[in-house]
């Protein structure tokens, strides 16, 4: 198989256990779907995501309760759905001014979650709710260095980056060493509301400081030290 076809055909097929693939015009309108609806993908191999589903089964102090880190995970794959509301909980967009579910400082969004699923990586991008290919390949051992991380069917890195404020070309006045700490507290936000979706569905997640960042960083193609932690999902065994 090429990349191209890799690109249009793999990704959504291996991360969701999928049977039957098509390519629908209307992705961000579908309705949560089951592990055999379909799933869109655009030409170039970009995941639509799904809308957030925000009828939760249970309180916010519910989810207080049951968060907690659980290393026993599964392979079974998640929904589309499943994929999509992790994703925007953890910096989905959530207002019509393209702010997000994570608090960043000054409004700049300085951490990337790239997205590491059996058949490939992606990168999340937020203003569309998409999943962007990166490499294809599984990924997962270089993603951390404990066993369930290599069976897990979702693991999210979470990466600085130094983008400068609203995009801008002039040098943010703000000094890196300053930004790296709001990055690393924008990313602790990103990690609980991800703990917190995850309790709230019955499913099991762990935050990791263990990940190879050289091999990880090659793979994705940032500075080691860009890789601030990673986080892995899964149904519970
Ligand atoms: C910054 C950070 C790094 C962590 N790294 C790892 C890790 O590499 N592997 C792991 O299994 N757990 C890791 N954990 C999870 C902690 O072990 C866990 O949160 C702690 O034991 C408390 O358990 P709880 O999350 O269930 O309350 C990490 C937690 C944090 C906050």
């Amino acid at each position: 198989m090429n990349r191209r076809m890799f690109l249009k055909a793999v990704p959504a097929m291996g991360l969701l256990g999928v049977t039957n693939v098509s390519f629908s015009e209307d992705a961000n309108t579908a309705q949560p779907i089951a592990e055999t609806d379909k799933v869109s993908l655009e030409a170039d191999g970009v995941i639509k995501l799904n809308p957030p589903d925000l009828n939760g089964e249970i309180s916010l102090m519910q989810a207080l309760k049951k968060r907690k880190s659980t290393r026993d995970i599964s392979d079974k794959k998640l929904t589309l759905q499943q994929l999509s509301d992790l994703l925007w909980s953890a910096d989905g967009t959530n207002r019509p001014d393209g702010k997000r579910t994570s608090p960043a400082a000054m409004g700049i969004y300085c951490v990337d979650i790239y997205v590491v699923l059996p058949e490939g990586v992606y990168l999340y991008d937020a203003a569309k709710h998409e999943l962007k290919p990166v490499a294809k390949g599984d990924f997962r051992k270089s993603a951390g260095m404990q066993d369930f991380v290599f069976i897990a069917p979702v693991n999210l890195v979470y990466v600085f980056t130094l983008r400068n404020p609203k995009d801008s070309p002039a040098p943010s006045p703000v000094p890196e060493e300053k930004r790296k700490i709001w990055g690393d507290v924008e990313v602790g936000c990103m990690v609980q509301n991800v703990y917190l979706y995850c309790a709230s569905q019955g499913l099991a997640s762990v935050v990791r400081g263990m990940v190879d960042q050289k091999k990880f960083g090659e793979t994705i193609k940032v500075k080691p030290e860009q890789i601030i932690v990673a986080q892995t999902i899964g149904y519970p065994k």
